[in-house]
């Protein structure tokens, strides 16, 4: 078990489009399992690779939270999508920031397990919002993107502030 550290917005490993998995070996299981270790420290429902500093096509979820529903899903692609809602969406990677963000309401993904097995998943809702939250790290996207130039500003400055003051208490 580990939690590794996060690297936030700047980072330039979080705007670009992550590598490929091709090896699903003992090393991808190991990194699996230490990224659900550092979401659920984080308190977060989902988290990819790249928010932890490595540039590979591969996200965690679980949006209850509780180790009880874990989700893999190693360079997915989102093959459908239906209707559009709005949900509140927030990211480790830019702590301490929200904005209302405009997405498809349900999606169908197909993706690989760990074993490198293809599967198809689907989801509304939260699970919805999450799998097309965390295939947009993957491809470089973070939710702020979806916003205006002033007000993506304007929330990264704010989170930039949030981190420097907790590194100052810390
Ligand atoms: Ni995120």
């Amino acid at each position: 078990m580990a939690i590794l550290p996060l690297v936030y917005e700047p980072a330039a490993v979080l705007k670009k489009v992550a590598e490929p998995v091709v090896d699903f070996n003992d090393e991808l299981q190991v990194l699996i399992n230490d990224m659900f270790d550092t979401m659920y420290a984080n308190n977060g429902c989902g988290l990819a690779a790249p928010q932890i500093g490595k540039s590979l096509s591969l996200s965690v979820i679980d949006t209850k939270g509780k180790g009880l529903e874990k989700i893999v899903i190693i360079n997915p692609v989102i093959i459908e999508t239906r209707g559009e809602h709005e949900m509140e969406a927030g990211c480790l990677s830019i702590p301490g920031s929200y904005a209302i963000i405009k997405r498809p309401a349900w999606v169908k993904v197909k993706a690989q397990d760990a074993t490198g097995k293809f599967f198809e998943i689907e989801g509304e809702g939260l699970l919805g919002e999450c799998l097309q939250h965390e295939i947009d790290h993957l491809n470089g996207k973070l939710f702020v993107d979806y916003l205006s130039s002033l007000k993506r500003k304007i929330l990264t400055e704010k989170s930039r502030k949030i981190r420097k003051r907790l590194k100052r208490n810390n």
